[in-house]
């Protein structure tokens, strides 16, 4: 999947899907803006980016603030002229039981995972809708959203916060599809399983502790729950945003594609 010359922007890069993410599109040629709150994880994926001789620049960006996705924005335009993919990939959990959850935790999950992509999406489109189509293409641009199989399955027990907000990143993919695709601009989802990174290590903890077994057992679980037989890797993800960056979807849009082993199928 050729993306050479092509420029994206990652949120939540310095670790974990984001920074799989980042490499899988670096890999294939895209300048990539690594973003993230941290900002030294996101110039170590950066510098490891270049490293392999890409093209990439590490920026601070939390996904909350308004004013940190147009200062991004802005400098990216600066450097290379358009962004062509916006991955909105940035997220958190916290696990509680349905009946203890705080307000703190349902106003935490909400603000990263949804509002965060509502904003970093407004503030990309915007720039999107005032470039030129891209290269070899009749499409501005893309955005390319990491939702979540909480995104379509609600049965996903301590984690009734997080499914709303990944419920509502899938509900925003296809709104925002359809208000932009007369601008020539698609936006489309990924939604994964059980995915071994910073993020499942401390839900294996909660779960375990929630459910009264030991962290082997949450992860055996993950396991049964899901066909393939294993834990999903960020790699995994990666593939699939690559195809949702790369010319070979351009005519997908507003859809949330199940990247997760057949653990949910709808
Ligand atoms: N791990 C899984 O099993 C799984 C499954 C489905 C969906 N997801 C989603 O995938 C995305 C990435 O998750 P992960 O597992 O790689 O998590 P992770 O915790 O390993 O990495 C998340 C990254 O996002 C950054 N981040 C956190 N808050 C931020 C903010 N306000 N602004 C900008 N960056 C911020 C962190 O610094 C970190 O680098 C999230 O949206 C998550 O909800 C993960």
């Amino acid at each position: 999947m050729d993306l050479r010359g092509r420029v994206a922007a990652v949120t939540g890069a310095g670790t974990g899907i984001g920074r799989a993410i980042a490499l899988a599109l670096a890999s294939e040629g895209a300048r990539v803006a690594v973003t993230d709150l941290n900002p030294d994880w996101a110039e170590s994926v950066a510098s490891e980016i270049r490293q392999k001789g890409g093209e990439a620049v590490a920026y601070r960006l939390d996904v909350t603030r308004r004013a940190d996705a147009e200062a991004v924005v802005q400098a990216i335009v600066e450097r290379w002229g358009r962004i062509d993919i916006w991955c909105n990939n940035a997220g958190i959990s916290t696990m509680n039981r349905f009946w203890e959850l705080t307000e703190e935790e349902w106003d935490f999950n909400i603000n990263v995972n949804a509002k965060g992509v509502f904003l970093c999406s407004q503030v990309a489109a915007k720039q999107m809708m005032r470039q030129e189509p891209m290269e070899g293409s009749d499409l501005r641009g893309k955005i390319i959203n990491t939702a979540s199989m909480a995104g379509k399955r609600g049965n996903a027990p301590f984690l009734a916060h997080y499914v709303a907000s990944k419920f509502a990143v899938v509900g925003l993919t296809q709104a925002m599809a359809g208000e932009l695709a007369p601008y020539r601009i698609t936006v489309n989802a990924v939604c994964p399983g059980y995915v071994r990174t910073g993020m499942q290590e401390r839900e294996v903890l909660w779960e375990a502790k929630l459910r009264g077994v030991t962290p082997e057992e949450v992860r055996q679980l993950y396991i049964n729950d899901t066909p393939l037989g294993r834990l999903e890797e960020p790699e995994d993800v990666a593939g699939v945003v690559l195809f949702l960056a790369s010319p070979a979807s351009d005519f997908i849009t507003g859809e949330a594609i199940n990247v997760n082993g057949g653990a949910w199928m709808d």
